[in-house]
């Protein structure tokens, strides 16, 4: 069934709107980032979100379509991710796209931008053989999700403070980075040896698949307090950040394998921000293979946030027939 639809994803501070034709045939996949806009908060300021979505979800959406060389008229369906997120900022994806659903007489369906982010795979790879453990590590979120099906999905595991993404973001802060940190932490993590000093690896030896990172967190403030960087004598900044990050790419790869094997898992997947860390990637190649695991892994620029991924989604519930009336609300809590 090769139809068209639109999808809109505006949950944090990305703006993105993908056309997608079928199930994986991507036309267009535009994401504006407000980095800029919140460099000098230290960090995404929710209101100044909402306003700058407002002001480019409309030219953005025009973009679209002419990448994709299409119409309003050509559309079959209408998706929009409508939970979690900064409440302002997804009422405003979703405002465009009810107003679109409504006046083009669309079916409307509405996408938990959660449950979207592991069908970067499903874009990419095709079907994928389930049962599934997928790894969700975004900014906001790190979870474990077992899939039996499209549709059918449990959280098994879930941070219970700071999720890895967040955790890094502040330690990178810590070192005079700006967000989101991410991309520098990997890069320094590739490039050095981790020192030898060995930070906290919380949860990770007891028997619930739940993470936190508040501690890892606390520690690096601790250790950047108490030690001189780059003095005679003192720590380098570069393999600091690489024992910082083994810990953190040690639990998310440990405990995702933990799950697959507790859930009779043989196949896993990563996706997510943190996923387009080129560090964490090598290590899950690693373990997979020494696990005998099949790994699927989105390419980095499908791995953050993107409105593709949430049409993906979208298209297997409009061939299911699952969609929702113009009342969707829209929810800022991840519930699932
Ligand atoms: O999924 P995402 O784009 O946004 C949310 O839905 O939250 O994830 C953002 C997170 C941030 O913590 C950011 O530092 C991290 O993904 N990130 C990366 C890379 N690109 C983004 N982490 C490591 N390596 C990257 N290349
Ligand atoms: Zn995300």
């Amino acid at each position: 069934m090769n139809t068209l639809g639109l999808a809109i994803d505006t949950t944090f501070d990305d703006t993105s709107v993908a056309i997608l034709r079928g199930r994986r045939e991507v036309l267009a996949n535009l994401t504006l980032s407000q980095f800029a806009d919140h460099a000098e908060f230290g960090g995404v300021v929710p209101e100044r979100a909402s306003r700058k979505h407002l002001q480019v979800i409309h030219p953005l959406m025009e973009r679209a379509l002419a990448e994709a060389g299409i119409g309003f008229s050509s559309l079959d369906w209408v998706a929009v991710s409508n939970q979690p997120g900064l409440l302002g900022s997804i009422l405003v994806g979703m405002t465009v796209a009810k107003s679109l659903a409504y006046l083009l007489r669309l079916p409307l369906i509405g996408i938990n931008h959660i449950e979207a982010h592991p069908y970067a795979n499903f874009l990419v790879h095709g079907e994928l053989p389930f049962p599934l453990m997928h790894l969700v590590a975004a900014g906001g979120h790190t979870l474990l999700i077992h899939q039996e099906h499209h549709f059918q999905w449990k959280i098994v595991g879930r941070s219970v403070d700071d999720a890895a993404g967040e955790c890094v973001d502040k330690v990178a802060k810590m070192f005079g980075h700006p967000f989101p940190g991410g991309p520098v932490v990997d890069k320094l993590a590739l490039a050095h040896e981790p020192a030898p000093h060995r930070f906290p690896r919380p949860m990770l030896n007891g028997p619930g698949l739940d993470f936190s990172f508040s501690g890892l967190k606390t520690a690096m403030l601790y250790f950047r307090r108490d030690n001189d960087l780059g003095g005679s004598g003192g720590f380098q900044e570069g393999p600091v950040i690489a024992a910082f990050f083994e810990a953190v790419t040690d639990v998310l790869i440990t405990k995702t394998l933990r799950a697959a094997e507790k859930y009779g898992v043989a196949a896993v997947t990563v996706s997510g921000g943190l996923a387009a860390s080129i560090k964490l990637r090598h290590g899950f190649e690693a373990a997979c293979e020494n696990a005998g695991m099949t790994l699927y892994y989105p390419p980095p620029a499908l791995c953050t946030d993107n409105a593709a991924m949430v049409a993906c989604l979208a298209a297997y519930r409009h061939e299911a027939g699952r969609h929702d009336t113009l009342e969707l609300d829209g929810r800022a809590n991840l519930v699932g």
